[in-house]
């Protein structure tokens, strides 16, 4: 290749005519079009560099600086005018586009907790005041943990009425969180003090009705430890329910029956409509009932490894959707479930 006449010259040339090109443009759009043309790989500006073959050794450093001084003063020039470029364009864009402020906003409406989810943190809140520690237990229960460690060997009675799902011959859903009761115990294999609820859903065969639901919540309770008698349950579920539903709500209990708790009660609390003197909602006794309880039978204790001769302890089982129904007055369990924010918002109201 033949070599450069005057490579000054034609480095010089190239930066006006880019230089020249440049000053034709003010738009943000024309200065990229520029860009393009002016700026890219193989623009003659940028094709001066490749040309470096075609000078002598000894002007080859000078030429180097020579297209680089030319290139930065047209990048430059270019940068400086891009900038203003966008400037402007941004001021005119938001001139254009005021924002009226006057105008009223959209309104989204807002749903609110439901009163199950209310009732299960405010009773785990009321309960671990108190030093209960929260448990977790689990929704698939073996017959082995819901029934039979429960005193409820395989043909009894007691089964009837806890009819439920069975996904094999020996899985289930459980039907109370008292399986929650065995499994603590035999996992706490330091036969430690036990204090613990069990907040989730069960499940029967039940019939659908306003106060009945085949998937239901409960709230377990248990406690083990030396010389826990009925009084501490007493006075524990006492507490409870003055929290719960107010200081002048009392409680009662009445001898019941559950296979897995020597003696069992039914515990009642004092209507909150007639104060005790019988009306509709307490059915005219003045007292309603609100869960199942009682001292752990000795024989639970012993299949779960705690020595019932030195342990002794006391369970309880309260249903979440009949607290929400007394607290709140719903009269429909079904209202609980269905998610109407209609109903829900009197909750966000309260
Ligand atoms: N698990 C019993 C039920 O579902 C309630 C209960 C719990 C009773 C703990 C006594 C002790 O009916």
């Amino acid at each position: 290749m033949s070599e450069m006449e005057n490579p000054k010259q034609i480095v010089e040339e190239r930066e006006k005519e880019a230089l020249e090109a440049l000053t034709k443009e003010n738009s943000v759009q024309g200065l990229t079009e520029w860009k393009n043309s002016f700026l890219s790989k193989k623009s003659p500006l940028m094709q001066l560099m490749s040309l470096m073959r075609q000078i002598p050794n000894e002007l080859k450093a000078a030429y180097g600086k020579l297209v680089n001084d030319a290139r930065n003063a047209v990048e430059k020039a270019f940068e400086e005018k891009m900038k203003k470029a966008q400037e402007e364009a941004l001021k005119e864009k938001l001139e254009a586009e005021r924002i009226d402020l006057t105008l009223p906003g959209r309104s989204y409406s807002q749903g609110s907790i439901n009163p199950y989810w209310e009732i299960v943190d405010e009773m785990s809140d009321i309960f671990a005041s108190m030093g209960f520690d929260i448990v977790e237990g689990r929704d698939v229960e073996t017959d082995h943990f819901n029934f039979e460690l429960l005193n409820v060997p395989k043909d009894h009675p007691a089964r009837d009425m806890q009819d439920t799902f069975y996904l094999s011959d020996s899985l289930l859903l459980r039907t109370q969180t008292s399986a929650a009761q065995a499994h603590t115990m035999l996992e706490n294999e330091e036969k430690k003090p036990i204090k613990m609820i069990c907040p989730g859903k069960c499940y029967r065969r039940d019939d659908d009705d306003a106060t009945h639901s085949h998937e239901f919540g409960q709230i377990e309770g248990l406690v083990v430890d030396k010389g826990i008698s009925l009084a501490d349950l007493k006075g524990t579920l006492e507490l409870f329910v003055k929290k719960m539903f107010g200081e002048k709500r009392q409680i009662r209990l009445r001898s019941s029956f559950f296979p897995f708790t020597e003696p069992s009660v039914e515990v009642d609390v004092s209507c909150s409509k007639c104060g005790g003197k019988g009306c509709s909602l307490c059915k005219g006794t003045g007292w309603i009932e609100i869960l199942g309880a009682g001292e752990v039978h000795p024989h639970v204790l012993e299949m779960c490894g705690y020595d019932p001769k030195i342990y002794s302890g006391f369970a309880f089982g309260v249903g979440v959707e009949r607290i929400a129904m007394l607290r709140y007055g719903i009269d429909d369990i079904r209202r609980i479930y269905t998610n109407d924010v209609r109903f829900l918002k009197d909750f966000t109201e309260k």
